[in-house]
């Protein structure tokens, strides 16, 4: 799926109420905003079902989380109209994650959402998980380009230019492991358990950050790409010689947040942005947020559980859409397990 520049906007005369369903991995993700005639966006309800079945497994099992999504997305948009206080006839327009994800998973969320659409005699649109995740930080801070956006979370590693509203433009990369799949691997063999980032972060607080010595990943490149296997064949190396799992967190997270922060600066001065958006699972990252804080950039992050995935970030990006005036999408499209959101 290709995200297009805006057309002509034409903005809703009323508030508008969108439902947002995320279900691109492990999540059941509903989420609901208000849109209102002046473009103002505020956040109804987020409600979002984890999976734990996989815990067993020590990762994701497609056909499993297919057959969760199924059994729990009523009961997950039941809770999310609940805490808006809204019938299922207040809502105006339906967004649904179509990729990328596992497709099985997706198109639980994706025809979940089509049909209510339907239903209800409503707009549908398709959404992109990426901008799912760049727009949840439109919970906090009114969202419009240019500016540039850091997605860091368990697939991506992802820096966009963005110059104008719908238009994304890859500007960096992990090469690699994704950031937070870095910080699930270390965990795991640190043995601080699962999910790796939390489990890092709070063992952190207890360890010397300078105990386990990292070299800068890609240093002196001039691009604005990432590494992070060679951190994570260094925590191995470490492990081994017996660092204490505390200072491996404490090292490996120091690591992780200045090469973070440095790239996405860098690119942010190239490309003449002031404001950056910081988001996916990893950006829930304490250290993350104090060491972006002290940059010059004005940084906007998601709110209180919307790093991770959820299906108020997809709610803000049909909202988006909406007040971009971009047409609703077509019934009949499809999920997609690769999706590039860089339409240049
Ligand atoms: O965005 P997300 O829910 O799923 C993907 O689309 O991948 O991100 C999940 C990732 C996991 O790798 C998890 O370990 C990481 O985000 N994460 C964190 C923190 N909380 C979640 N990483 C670092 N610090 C955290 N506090
Ligand atoms: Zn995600």
């Amino acid at each position: 799926m290709s995200v297009s520049a805006a057309s002509a906007p034409s903005v809703p005369s009323g508030p508008v109420r969108i439902l947002g369903i995320d279900t691109s991995c492990d999540d059941t993700g509903v989420g609901i905003v208000e849109l209102l005639p002046d473009g103002r966006v505020n956040l109804l309800a987020n409600r979002v079902w984890s999976q734990t079945v996989h815990a067993r497994y020590g990762g994701v099992m497609p056909e499993l989380a297919s057959r969760e999504h199924v059994e729990r997305i009523d009961e997950v948009m039941g809770d999310a109209l609940r805490e808006a206080g809204l019938n299922v006839t207040d809502i105006g327009a339906v967004a649904a994650t179509s990729g990328p994800g596992l497709v099985g998973a997706l198109l639980v969320g994706l025809m979940y959402g089509k049909g209510l659409a339907q239903a209800l005699n409503v707009p549908f649109h398709a959404a992109h998980h990426l901008e799912g995740h760049i727009f949840a930080a439109a919970s906090e801070a009114e969202l419009r380009a240019p500016f540039l956006a850091l997605v860091v979370s368990g697939g991506h590693t992802h820096l966009f230019d963005v110059p104008r509203d719908g238009e994304y433009v890859l500007v960096g990369a992990t090469m690699d492991d994704a950031a937070g799949e870095a910080f699930d691997k270390i965990a795991r063999l640190a043995g601080l358990g699962y999910p790796g980032g939390p489990a890092i972060s709070e063992a952190a607080t207890r360890g010397n950050p300078d105990a386990v010595p990292f070299k800068e990943p890609l240093q002196g490149q001039k691009t604005f790409n990432f590494s992070f296997s060679g951190l994570k064949t260094a925590a191995l190396l470490a492990h081994r010689a017996g660092a204490a799992p505390e200072d491996l967190a404490a090292s490996f997270q120091q690591a992780a947040v200045k090469v973070l922060v440095k790239t996405t600066t860098r690119a942010a001065h190239a490309h003449g942005r002031g404001t950056v958006v910081v988001s996916g699972g990893v950006a829930a990252n304490a250290a993350l947020r104090e060491a972006f804080g002290a940059t010059d950039l004005n940084v906007v992050f998601p709110g209180r559980g919307l790093n991770t995935d959820n299906g108020a970030m997809i709610a803000l990006a049909g909202a988006a859409a909406i007040r971009a005036g971009r047409p609703a999408s077509p019934l009949d499209g499809g999920a997609t397990a690769y999706a590039p959101l860089a339409n240049a």
